[in-house]
């Protein structure tokens, strides 16, 4: 008898392609804290990223991947977007990016997305906004709905929004523009600086901060202080300002002496923390320009602005006191499709 086979052939989910696309982390460079009550401040993207993929789906499913985070086949259907569905932390930007994006433009089918992010989101560089940034762009692309910078960073702002309630946006500016950026509260300016890369050595103080407790807490110094605080942010603005004409004309050492008069004004709103001091410090002490925090204070980041001679010592100082350097350049650019 002669033996029939028959192939089985699976049932194949059709192949949807992916949209790809990654945003830059940020560091702050002047201006912190002031930029929360309408003052400017400086920043840079960093060329760490995070790349932020979709994929549609032939169901009505959206799935999650973002194991930087914790996230690992997280699952939801997609009309459940609009209710207040318990969501792990690490998701809570993708899925208010999405219930956003989804008022505003719709969606119509499950999606697939993933994340993943060449820096840790305990450096405080960002990996929120990165992230807004980047799903937001890649459902942008995936809809074929064309959105300008200016309407990415308001639909992003309003997302962040959401989620935190607070922020000056400052850090989404940085992952949608890149470059070096002059920025004032909620995006009322956004100047880029034509200056290249800037010299600095960044620490990081090996704990991470919580930017809206830090926020929250400047909120409370201000309402108890408010002629002193708001004596603080108008010398943080004029600082900011001269700030940005040295770096226009990469005068870092003049760069670098503000940074030191912009540390003293966050002592005095008490965001700076022993060991940021102690690598801030030990930076200055090894011949740095200047040096100061990086963002909210409390851990994460110090920066320092240095010359190419001194830059081993002052990299060795701050390892030697307890920091670890992070290898960033800076002035990346800003969100792209992969
Ligand atoms: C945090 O990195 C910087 C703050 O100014 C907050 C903000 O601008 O959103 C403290």
């Amino acid at each position: 008898m002669v033996e029939r086979r028959i192939a089985v052939v699976e049932p194949k989910e059709p192949e949807f392609r992916r949209f790809k696309v990654s945003a830059p982390g940020k560091l702050m460079l002047f201006g912190e804290h002031a930029v929360v009550y309408g003052r400017p401040c400086l920043i840079t993207a960093v060329d760490q990223r995070m790349e932020v993929s979709v994929q549609p789906k032939p169901n009505d499913l959206i799935e999650i991947g973002a194991p930087g985070v914790g996230i690992t086949g997280f699952k939801m259907e997609l009309d459940r977007l609009n209710e207040s569905v318990e969501t792990p932390a690490g998701a809570r930007f993708l899925i208010a990016s999405l219930r956003n994006f989804s008022k505003k433009f719709g969606l119509s089918s499950g999606l697939k997305i993933e994340t993943k992010s060449e820096f840790s989101s305990e450096f405080g560089f960002g990996s929120s906004s990165a992230v807004t940034v980047g799903i937001l762009k890649a459902l942008a692309e995936f809809s074929e709905i064309k959105l300008d910078d200016r309407q990415l960073f308001d639909l992003s702002y309003q997302t962040v929004r959401d989620v935190q309630g607070v922020g000056s946006g400052f850090d989404l500016a940085a992952a949608i523009f890149g470059g070096t950026i002059y920025f004032v509260t909620g995006g009322k300016e956004i100047n880029s600086l034509d200056i290249g890369e800037l010299p600095l050595v960044v620490g990081y103080s090996g704990i991470k901060a919580d930017t809206s407790i830090l926020v929250r807490q400047v909120a409370d110094f201000r309402q108890q202080n408010f002629a002193e605080a708001e004596a603080v942010f108008d010398q943080m603005t004029f600082l900011t300002q001269e700030a940005r004409r040295f770096l226009e004309k990469r005068d870092w050492e003049k760069a670098g002496q503000l940074m030191d008069t912009n540390q003293n004004l966050l002592e005095l709103l008490g965001v700076s923390t022993r060991k940021l001091s102690v690598l801030i410090e030990s930076a200055r002490k090894a011949g740095a320009y200047g040096a100061k925090l990086s963002g909210a204070g409390g851990g994460d980041c110090m920066i320092t602005l240095v010359s190419e001679e001194k830059r081993g010592e002052v990299e060795k100082a701050i390892g030697d006191a307890g920091g670890k350097v992070l290898k960033v350049k800076t002035n990346a650019r800003g969100v792209k499709i992969e």
